[in-house]
């Protein structure tokens, strides 16, 4: 794992080329790493790519997969695609936010959960699909998903 600034400027010298091109798979490569985007692996990659650290900030707040924020130990996202919308998506995260007492996208103040809304899984045949911790739960109800945050809470 990338954990000081020297090892993620070899790692990006290796693996990116200098070039505008590889802005986003290294941005995604950051979000891998770390489960969000620090500020300061941010600033060495635009050292590398020779973009400005705001041209940098730009992107990575242009792309709801990417996290600027360091997440919760737990993440909960939501998909409110289209179908899982129509399917109750929306009453799903409702229900979330109300048992959190925090609004997507937000952190519970112990830092456990982290609520995000997600754009379309891939899954639509499953909506509504509500992801928790990279794993995917679809025909979810707002019942269901409440038994499934006090789980993540408490593991
Ligand atoms: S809209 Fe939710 S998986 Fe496609």
């Amino acid at each position: 794992m990338t954990t000081d600034r020297n090892t993620l400027r070899a790692t990006l010298r290796k693996n990116f080329p200098r070039s505008r091109g590889q802005l986003l798979p290294a941005l995604h490569f950051l979000h891998e790493e770390f489960g969000y985007l620090p500020d300061w692996a941010m600033e060495v990659t635009g050292w590398h790519l020779g973009i400005p650290v705001s041209e940098v900030y730009g992107a990575a707040t242009s792309y709801t997969e990417l996290r600027v924020e360091k997440p919760g130990r737990h993440v909960v996202r939501v998909c409110t695609g289209l179908s899982c919308w129509l399917s109750g998506g929306s009453e799903i995260l409702d229900r979330l936010q109300t048992q959190l007492k925090i609004k997507a996208p937000g952190t519970t103040p112990d830092n456990n959960v982290t609520l995000e809304e997600a754009s379309c899984a891939f899954m639509c045949g499953m909506a509504p699909v509500v992801e928790l911790d990279g794993g995917y739960t679809g025909r979810a109800t707002p019942e269901s998903v409440e038994s499934l945050i006090p789980q993540a809470a408490d593991a």
